[in-house]
């Protein structure tokens, strides 16, 4: 199987906070779980540079926008490793190959006869990058923004979306999976048999952008630019490689409803204009919200992820973006849960039993996993559960689904440890099996729970196999019983996730 991942790509006209960090664990947690199943996978991320409020903020800082984006499109390539996200390529809309690409797209679409010539006369949000209509108003003011929009009167080229509301509305009717989830599908399908208005999709009088290959004094509208992406990089990211013949149309869109017209709507309407494949799959996540209030830099609550990781480290951001909040719902979530999951659930219920586990072997075996596989093993049950049910989960985008049934298994190994009571078999040299079998599988079930939450802590995983003596191996099949190491010497291993006395005072 092919699986081609994106996450949007953001505005530079500020610096990443938790929002864009979020998308991008979840698209990362995605891409890791199909490497390990063996499938090609690309995962695409990066920045968009061509907005009107990215010129903005150059101009006010006093710089020329291309060294203002070459400066903060650095902070932006930062934020991927420092979550431990692993991508295959940044894409920035100013490289010289995306400019190229988006060039000759729309001269497709013009070519196809569909794109004209018209004045523009209405109102624009600068904030949404987007043209609105009085229906999209509150009290005259932009909802999402609050504030008032632009008013812009020029001539403009128009993309003729309305001749594409059948050919929309078959596609939609033809896969049922198209959007997901199933509620925000609807409101896509609702807004298109409304009608659709035609859109510009170039910008005059704006010195900052792609100009468009048929008139140069125009650019391209940022969205015309920005979508492209998805296809622009596969053009380039591997040179002397076209990846759209291996990963187009095998792209997963990821994203929060803000862009979802966009994507839904104006993004395979392009793309049939311009004589490609439409994606395979759009997902919808909900808004992270911090205790209800939308977080971006205009209402002052923007938490940067970056502060977190110092205080938590990259696992713990990403196990708390997968929990928080069941991904695709929106959700209120609370930055307390962070400290709160760090200590009861990554410390005590995984950290705790690999240090019990990892120490009862050195005590009561001398550091040697005594043993092996027992049919009927109630552990090698809950592993068959993960093996067999997370891919389905994570098929349906389903991350929290997918770590809620991995930490079944960790829980089931707690109470596992409680029920057994090692200590117990220790004093009696009569149960010297039993105990060889309690340790076996505590072992054993703890490596295959670190296989399987790879995807979610790719750094703290690999310390659990080491500490168990294992091969630093993440494929999926390794997540079976029996399939642990023994031959190794293993030592107590330390904490996982350390007490953080400072930590309280972060949140
Ligand atoms: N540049 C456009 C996207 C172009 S894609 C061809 C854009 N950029 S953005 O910087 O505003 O990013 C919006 C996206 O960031 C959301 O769709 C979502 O993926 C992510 N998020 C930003 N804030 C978020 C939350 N508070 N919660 C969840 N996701 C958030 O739109």
């Amino acid at each position: 199987m092919r699986f081609y991942v994106t996450t949007p790509i953001y505005y530079v006209n500020d610096r990443p906070h938790i929002g864009h960090a979020y998308t991008t664990i979840a698209a990362d947690i995605l891409a890791r779980h199909h490497r390990q199943r063996g499938d090609e996978t690309f995962f695409l991320t990066g920045v968009d540079e061509h907005a009107t409020k990215v010129w903005r903020v150059a101009e006010a800082q006093g710089l020329a926008a291309q060294d203002y984006v070459d400066q903060i499109a650095e902070a932006w390539r930062a934020l991927p490793p420092r979550l431990n996200a692993e991508t295959d390529y940044f894409i920035r809309t100013s490289d010289e190959d995306h400019k190229v690409f988006v060039r000759s797209f729309l001269q497709r679409i013009y070519d196809n006869g569909d794109v004209y010539e018209d004045v523009y006369a209405g109102l624009y949000c600068v904030g949404c990058e987007e043209f609105k209509t009085e229906d999209d108003l509150v009290d005259g003011k932009c909802p999402l923004h609050d504030v008032e929009p632009e008013w812009i009167e020029e001539k403009n080229y128009f993309f003729r979306l309305s001749a594409y509301q059948e050919r929309l509305l078959e596609l939609y009717e033809r896969r049922p999976d198209f959007v997901q989830p199933p509620f925000r599908f609807n409101e896509v399908k609702s807004f298109v048999s409304g009608g659709l208005r035609d859109f510009s999709i170039s910008r005059a009088g704006q010195p900052w952008g792609i100009p468009l290959p048929w008139d140069e004094s125009q650019v391209a509208y940022v969205w015309a630019d920005a979508l492209v992406n998805y296809l622009s990089a596969l053009t380039y990211a591997r040179p002397g490689e076209d990846l759209r013949e291996e990963f187009w149309p095998e792209v997963r869109h990821l994203m929060a409803q803000d862009i979802l017209r966009q994507h839904c709507i104006y993004w395979p309407a392009m793309l049939m204009a311009a004589g490609y494949s439409v994606p395979k799959q759009i997902f919808i996540h909900g808004y992270l919200l911090l205790d209800d209030l939308k977080i971006s830099k205009s209402l002052g609550n923007a938490v940067d992820p970056l502060e977190l990781i110092d205080v938590y480290g990259a696992d713990a951001l990403r196990y708390w973006c997968a929990r928080a909040v069941p991904f695709g719902q929106d959700g209120s979530a609370s930055l307390t849960g962070i400290a709160d999951r760090y200590e009861r659930e990554l410390g005590n219920d995984l950290g705790n039993l690999l240090s019990r586990t990892t120490a009862m072997i050195v005590k009561y075996r001398d550091g040697r996993i005594p043993g092996g596989p027992a049919g009927g093993s109630e552990i090698g049950a809950a592993i068959a559960a993960v093996h067999d049910l997370v891919p389905e989960h994570l098929d349906r985008f389903d991350i929290t689904g997918a770590i809620d049934r991995i930490w079944s298994l960790v829980r089931d190994l707690n109470r596992y440890v409680t029920d057994s009571a090692p200590w117990t078999l220790a004093t009696d040299d009569s149960r010297s099996a039993d105990l060889d079998q309690v340790l076996y599988d505590l072992a054993d079930g703890l490596r295959a729970a670190a296989v399987a939450l790879w995807a979610y802590l790719p750094e703290t995983a690999p310390k659990i196999l080491e500490a168990l003596g294992q091969p630093l191996e993440v494929d999926w099949e390794l997540v079976r019983y029996g399939r642990l190491a023994t031959s190794r010497t293993i030592a107590a291993a330390p904490p996982l996730f350390p007490r953080l006395e400072a930590a309280a005072g972060a949140t």
